[in-house]
């Protein structure tokens, strides 16, 4: 494996890759509804939640589409302090709801105070808060988050984008009292791209009963009455699910806590690296990103030509995102990379500085 330091696609193990190749089955047959159910059921702890968890054939968006689709008739508050953010935000413009943008600097986290101003005085049926912003490898407060909400508006839905952090990074659904949470299979899950899992409250299921034109294929009230019925309403990703069921198992294996730990060990490393070589890190302290870091480029590296010779070692970083492109850096530290990935990287970039 060539370990790619970028925030997703990511590297997938070999025999993960592998576990793709089994024979295709017929998707209403038993024998996959037993493996499509034991696998949602067993990834509920990720999420660290009892509540059901859908997987669909599309990337994070299409759940942050669903969220939208489904929680929203009218009025969300769409909390912006980076570029997921606002794609959540515009994706709730594009689907006409009235969305207001609760906005933020980049490199500061979402504050719950704001939010909580925010839910008193608007009468937004969701929130949607972005937990680990992968342009900014900034970690919002999203607990503090929710606690602010609950208290103002105990109404209001708590829907959370863990794309680049669930599985990397500890985020408790139910201990929180988070509405639905989404994620992505190619970030910390370490699969190839194409799957999205979300979880999803009760409270939000009874809520998207009461939601007109939820659409047919994000439709989470069909997808219920299928799911309980161990099935889906249209053909899963079939390959990318046998993926999943034997991720989940070398996941869990390793631990959680011990997967979080080790995220967190590669994110300290990293920045420490940065701050060593006269860098600072995007994100303010308290609220940095354990599965990437976004470091300023204040020595004027040329991105491109890094890259390029990192790529000769069998490596690569990512620029940056969007607008913050040239003027920073990302080091993704996520699904298998190790610390002795870090470090290999770490040599290379500093002989890169030193030519
Ligand atoms: C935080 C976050 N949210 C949403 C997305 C969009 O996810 P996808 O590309 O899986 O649709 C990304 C992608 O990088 C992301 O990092």
């Amino acid at each position: 494996m060539s370990p790619m330091f970028v925030p997703g696609p990511v590297d997938v193990a070999d025999e993960v890759l592998q576990a793709q190749a089994r024979a295709m089955l017929p998707h209403r047959s038993k024998e996959f509804e037993t493996i499509y159910k034991d696998t949602a059921e067993r990834a509920q702890q990720l999420f660290y939640t009892k509540q059901r968890v859908f997987i669909t054939a599309s990337s994070g968006t299409g759940l942050q589409e669903a969220a939208i689709r489904n929680f929203v008739s009218k009025k969300v508050l769409c909390c912006v302090n980076g570029a997921f953010a606002d794609r959540w935000f515009e994706v709730a413009v594009y689907n006409g709801k009235e969305a207001d943008e609760l906005s933020f600097e980049w490199d500061e986290p979402v504050n719950p105070d704001r939010v909580a101003e925010a839910v008193k005085a608007g009468n937004y049926e969701a929130v949607t808060i972005v937990h680990n912003e992968t342009s900014t490898g900034l970690q919002n407060p999203v607990k503090e988050i929710a606690d602010a909400v609950h208290t103002a508006a105990p109404d209001t839905l708590i829907l959370v984008d863990a794309v680049s952090s669930l599985a990397g990074a500890k985020l408790e659904m139910d201990a929180w009292g988070l509405d639905m949470v989404l994620t992505s299979s190619q970030k910390c899950l370490a699969l190839p791209p194409g799957l999205a899992l979300g979880a999803v409250s009760e409270r939000a299921m009874k809520k998207a009963e009461k939601v007109e034109n939820r659409g047919w294929y994000f439709d989470l009230v069909r997808m219920e009455k299928h799911r309980l019925k161990d099935s889906s309403p249209a053909t899963p990703a079939m390959s990318l699910i046998f993926a999943l069921e034997y991720q989940l198992e070398r996941i869990f294996q390793e631990g959680l806590e011990n997967r979080f730990a080790r995220h967190s060990a590669m994110a300290k490393r990293v920045q420490e690296w940065a701050e060593a070589n006269d860098q600072s890190i995007y994100a303010p302290e308290g609220y940095r990103s354990q599965t990437v870091t976004t470091i300023r480029n204040e020595r004027g590296i040329d991105i491109s030509s890094l890259n390029n010779f990192l790529k000769e070692h069998d490596m690569r970083i990512a620029n940056g995102y969007g607008q913050l492109k040239n003027k920073t850096f990302r080091i993704a530290h996520m699904g298998e990379t190790q610390m002795s990935d870090i470090d290999e990287l770490l040599k290379a970039m500093e002989a890169y500085l030193k030519q």
